[in-house]
């Protein structure tokens, strides 16, 4: 069987192609990077049509399959930014009906979770989903995903690119605040916030952008860098106690951070747990994902009627039940 799975909840438009076992034969995307500003929905959902249809192309032609080849279509159902999901989501209803092949939908979160698995073999980790839009702790429990702790506000990559916007960095901010963390010098305290496991970060980027001009770009992006992500570490650290897990698996676009993997791996070191972290194509937003979560939907709950095809802008990861890890 051949999933084709459609990624379209935020900046990226993208297409897997993906095959029962889980090898990825195809994995285009085109994501929009807007230079002076925040993503704009209209906007989004402008691109993601002008695009879709290479996308497609891209997609069959590098994974050498014809359209009609293709045995299964999955779709980003949620959470995400209502325009730009309803495009992917309208591609995938469109496949469906051309090709009479069975639809499924894929929750955003869980599919960066299951690529992550998949592509690295970690088995049953606490998950650090930190992305532009979303910061999220996660892990199985109680046969569901479960969110032990997130952003109560913006998501870590959104303040990094905010505050890379106001230092005239291009998006995405995160590399290059990346590279800047390591030259350095001097730690500027900056606020803190953990609340419970959950997590604030705008007080810290309003803290950091006022210091811009009055601290060197390496220490402010050094001390923003090391602020967030100690917080991210301390509440993974606290649900790994708590669950008593011995796996940590970071997935989402900041999951690229040479400065973030450097803080998860002292802190796995001293709890003697493990961390996984997928090659950067399967962490960013992409189709892959979507595909391969497809084939596990589609197995254990069948295919989906176009009527039950809507979208879900503020679907939450508990909110799905995963049946494929039921059935195990
Ligand atoms: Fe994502």
């Amino acid at each position: 069987m051949i999933a084709l799975g459609i990624e379209s909840t935020a900046h990226t438009f993208g297409i897997g192609i993906v095959d029962s076992k889980g090898k990825v034969l195809a994995n285009e995307k085109d994501t929009l990077k807007p230079k002076d500003k925040g993503l704009i929905p209209r906007e989004l959902a402008e691109h993601h049509f002008q695009v879709s249809e290479r996308i497609l192309r891209q997609a069959l032609d590098k994974a050498e399959v014809k359209l009609s080849e293709i045995d299964l279509i999955g779709f980003s159902q949620g959470p995400g930014i209502g325009n730009a999901l309803r495009i992917g989501a309208t591609v995938g209803r469109a496949l469906s009906l051309k090709l009479n092949k069975p639809l499924a939908p894929v929750n955003h979160c869980i599919a960066h979770i299951e690529i992550g698995k998949k592509k690295t073999k970690a088995k049953d980790p606490v998950v650090v989903y930190a992305s532009g839009a979303n910061t999220q702790i996660i892990t199985l429990s109680n046969e569901r995903y479960r969110i032990f702790g997130e952003t109560l506000d913006i998501g870590i990559g959104n303040m990094m690119d905010s505050f890379g916007r106001e230092l005239g960095l291009g998006f995405p901010a995160g590399p290059i605040l990346d590279q800047w963390y390591f030259l350095g010098k001097k730690y500027i305290p900056l606020p803190y916030t953990v609340k419970g496991s959950d997590l604030v970060f705008s007080g810290l980027q309003t803290a950091a952008e006022r210091m811009i001009g009055k601290e060197t770009q390496e220490d402010l992006a050094y001390s923003l860098l090391h602020t967030g992500f100690a917080m991210l570490t301390e509440v993974t650290e606290r649900v790994l106690a708590h669950t008593g897990k011995k796996e940590v698996l970071l997935v989402g676009g900041v999951a690229a951070s040479k400065a973030l993997n450097q803080m998860m791996d002292t802190m796995c070191e001293e709890r003697n747990a493990k961390k996984f972290v997928p090659e950067v194509q399967f962490c960013t937003d992409n189709g892959a994902m979507i595909a391969w979560t497809t084939h596990l939907v589609y197995k254990s709950q069948g295919k989906i009627s176009i009527k039950e095809s809507e979208i879900k802008p503020k679907q939450r990861t508990d909110d799905v039940v995963p049946k494929w890890i039921q059935k195990k």
